[in-house]
């Protein structure tokens, strides 16, 4: 990653999206930060050194109402240009058991964590297919490479995310255009503290934000952390269904948490 970019992050006010954004601002970098919560993302011009406050550009928008994120882009546009960098990393969770699994539910998350990503992602890339230069990076998951228990709408919206990046990348490249993929393991956020279950290997914020400023300073294609718990995960997603639903149910304890 070079120097002084214009990066436009989603879910900038909690967990992995702020501890990005700090990390982000230390390295000169100037944010537009997106949430629906404006206070949280106002607080992050605290991070820059007094006289610097223009480094951050406050973008307040929801990902699941398109007309807020395209006021938030114009915005953006209009004050730095098409920005360099754009990372989707807005998000939601919801633990769904078979007899809270609704259409409605299912759907709210998939508009925030798929549809959500993709209209933040699919906003600047005719203006970085024009330029010839940008990145696009989408944080989905672990959770993303295989169904698991009490994840149907979860599990979907992150694979579709997956697949979306992996087939844009084939088409964006060529135009100079890079596709990023973030996919997490469990890390300790607002997030995942109402999980009602013991996360495997659970890392902090710090260590997750680590990961990931190095894979987006290496370029990576896919950037998945911690190594030793997304290295089983695509063990997992290589099992023939039998045995990875004897697995996933063993170390669920029957699959219903
Ligand atoms: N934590 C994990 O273990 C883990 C694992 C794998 C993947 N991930 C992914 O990592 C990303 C960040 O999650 P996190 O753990 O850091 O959770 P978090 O602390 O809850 O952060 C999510 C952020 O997204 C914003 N957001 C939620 N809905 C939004 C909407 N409709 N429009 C705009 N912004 C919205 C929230 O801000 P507002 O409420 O102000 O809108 C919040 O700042 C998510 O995509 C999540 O799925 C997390």
């Amino acid at each position: 990653m070079q120097h002084q970019q214009i990066i436009w992050l989603s879910g900038a006010g909690s967990g992995i999206g702020r501890g990005l954004a700090v990390a982000l601002l230390r390295k000169g970098h100037r944010l537009a930060l997106t949430g629906r919560r404006e206070a949280p993302l106002e607080e992050l011009r605290q991070e820059v050194e007094p006289g610097e406050e223009e480094r951050v550009l406050v973008l307040p928008a929801d990902v699941s109402i398109p007309s807020t994120l395209e006021i938030a882009y114009t915005r953006l546009k209009d004050t730095w240009g098409v920005p360099d960098m754009v990372i989707a990393n807005a998000g939601t969770h919801q633990h769904t058991e078979l007899d809270r699994l609704t259409f409605s539910e299912s759907r709210a998350i998939i508009d925030v964590n798929l549809l959500g990503a993709i209209r933040m992602l699919t906003l600047p890339l005719q203006g970085m297919a024009d330029r010839g230069s940008g990145t696009l990076v989408g944080v989905a998951s672990l959770a993303g490479y295989r169904g698991l228990p009490a994840a149907a709408a979860y599990g979907a919206s992150k694979a579709g995310l997956i697949n979306f990046l992996e087939s844009l990348r084939f088409d964006a490249e060529p135009r100079g255009i890079r596709v990023q993929i973030v996919n997490p393991g469990f890390v300790k956020t607002p997030l995942t503290d109402q999980n009602p279950f013991e996360m495997p290997m659970l890392i902090s914020v710090e260590q997750a934000v680590a990961a990931l400023m190095n894979g987006l300073e290496k370029g990576r294609d896919e950037i998945h952390f911690p190594t030793r718990f997304s290295r089983i995960m695509k063990l997992l997603r290589i099992l023939p269904y039998p045995l990875y639903k004897r697995l996933i149910r063993k170390i669920t304890q029957g699959g219903a948490r």
